[in-house]
Order: C-alpha cells, then sequence, then structure tokens
C-alpha cells in the first residue's frame, strides 16, 4: 500500500516534470534585451554607431549587432528587403535572442496626401496588403492564419500599445532633419502602414491602398515583422520615415532621400529607446 502511493506520487511528479518541459520549450521567455530592426544599411546605421562596444555575432550567415544604448541591452539586426528576408531574419533574432520588444526602423512610400518626403508615421497599425485572393481583377485581402494553434490572425496587427504611447511622447521631443530647404519642418503623425513585395512607384496603386485600407504609408516588411511578433505574443511597433510618395517620382526621390530619411527614422526610434529605459 505505501509502496503503491509512493509510486504514484513518483508517476504524478514525473508527469508534471514533463507538462512543465513541454509547456516551457513552447512559451516565449522574454530577456532583457530589445531589438531594433531595420531592412537597409543606411536604416541601421545610426543605431549601430550608438551601441557602445558592440559585438557581432553571425547567424546563420545573418550579422546580429548587440551591445548597449545607454542602459537598455539591444540586438540591432538588418533583414534584407521584403517579406520573405524579413520573416526569416526576425524568426531568427526571436530564437536566439528572446527580445522582449521589438522595434522596426526604416523608409516607406507617404500615401497620405499630407506626407511629404522626411515626413514620418508611427505604425499604430499594419496589415500585408498583398495577402489574399484575386479573381479577374479585384484582389481580396484577407487575414493570415497563426500557424501554432491554427488560429486566424488579425486582418490588421496592432503596435504594442505601451511601445506606441512611448512613440507618442519621443516623437514631441525629436527634432528630424529636413529633407530640402524650402520644404516645412518634417511632421510625424500615428497611422496605419501597408506592407507588401512591391516598392510602389504608381499613382494609382498608391491610390487603391489608401483608399483599400485608408494607409498613410507603404512598405515592403513591416506586415511580415508583426505576424511574426504576434504569433509568438512578442510587443512590436514599426516606424517609418518617408523618402518618396509612392508616385511615378518615387524611385528617383527614394534614391536621394533614402538616407536622410532612415537617419529621422532611426532617430525617432533613439528617443523611443530612451522612453522606454527611464
Ligand atoms: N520604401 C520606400 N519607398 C517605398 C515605396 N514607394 N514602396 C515600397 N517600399 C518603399
Amino acid at each position: 500500500m505505501l509502496f503503491r502511493s509512493f509510486l504514484c506520487r513518483k508517476l504524478i511528479f514525473v508527469f508534471c516534470l514533463c507538462v512543465a518541459f513541454v509547456s516551457n520549450a513552447q512559451v516565449y521567455q522574454p530577456k532583457s534585451i530589445i531589438a531594433l530592426i531595420g531592412a537597409l544599411d543606411e536604416e541601421i546605421e545610426l543605431l549601430r554607431q550608438s551601441i557602445q562596444k558592440p559585438q557581432d555575432e553571425i547567424i546563420h550567415g545573418i550579422h546580429f549587432f548587440t551591445g548597449k544604448i545607454g542602459k537598455q541591452r539591444v540586438v540591432v539586426v538588418k533583414t534584407g528587403i521584403g517579406k520573405v528576408n524579413a520573416s526569416m531574419t526576425t524568426a531568427f533574432l526571436l530564437q536566439h535572442f528572446r527580445p522582449q520588444k521589438v522595434i522596426f526602423t526604416g523608409i516607406a512610400g507617404g500615401l497620405h496626401p499630407d506626407l511629404k518626403p522626411g515626413d514620418m508615421v508611427i505604425g499604430k497599425k499594419t496589415i500585408q496588403y498583398d495577402f489574399g485572393y484575386i479573381n479577374n481583377d479585384t484582389t481580396l485581402v484577407r487575414n493570415t492564419r497563426n500557424p501554432i494553434n491554427s488560429q486566424l490572425n488579425p486582418l490588421y496587427f496592432e503596435a504594442d500599445s505601451v511601445l506606441l504611447s512611448k512613440a507618442q511622447i519621443a516623437a514631441k521631443k525629436t527634432v528630424l532633419e529636413k529633407i530640402s530647404i524650402a520644404a516645412a519642418s518634417p511632421s510625424i503623425i500615428v497611422g496605419t502602414i501597408v506592407t507588401g513585395d512591391l516598392f510602389v512607384s504608381s499613382e494609382k496603386k498608391g491610390q487603391q491602398l489608401r483608399l483599400l485600407f485608408d494607409a498613410d504609408a507603404t512598405e515592403m516588411e513591416g506586415g511580415a515583422v508583426a505576424q511574426i511578433c504576434w504569433q509568438q505574443q512578442v510587443p512590436c511597433l514599426i516606424i517609418r520615415s518617408m523618402s518618396d510618395k509612392a508616385n511615378s517620382n518615387a524611385q528617383e526621390n527614394f534614391a536621394h532621400f533614402k538616407k536622410v530619411a532612415a537617419h529621422n527614422s532611426a532617430s525617432l526610434l533613439l528617443n523611443i529607446l530612451s522612453e522606454i529605459s527611464h
């Protein structure tokens, strides 16, 4: 009798250990490090320069720069262009570094008529405009599905509310570089960012994105990063500075203005970081 109850308790203990092990393996356990991501060299340059004593860790060929910015431990990485590259790098990032927050910084094409090159959009929500169905000429954008629990993801990925409010505070303290001498000082709005695997240099496509999604800016990575973070329950924020207006001049404007726009976005990000750490 005594032996049976001992065996029973032992079995329960082993069972609990197994449950703990399995759930531990599945639950994302964040560390006190914040991930700062961009797609291009220009987008992460200021961040890399701001790291004290940076270390370069190469994972599957991708360079991750770690160290401290102020008091905050950070990991800075360049994803490369497009949703697939952004997803791959974000997956490596979460798996290896387990950041507690992810912030994406970079440039975009402006869709809101008032936005000019140099202005910024803090993404309140992000959507992938090229995921869904196409029937004849009509594209029907649909929710993605989370492969972990088979649930539908939200159509729009909302920014983490804490990061969003920190970004709004930081925006008031950020001085952005003007893109041309004649232009007024750059402004920062909170808005909707749309993501797709296309560089948009078409008025027609730009207007369509604005109309369908009430979009303020279009880019090529944010929605993918937001989806991966959502599925792993990691707080995420996307910020973008306009290099162009996604119209027929977009490629030319992009070439001229990408450096300043990328720098502006990284400046805001550094101020967001100091809001988070104090
Ligand atoms: N990034 C910067 N400008 C862009 C545009 N017009 N379309 C997509 N991504 C961009």
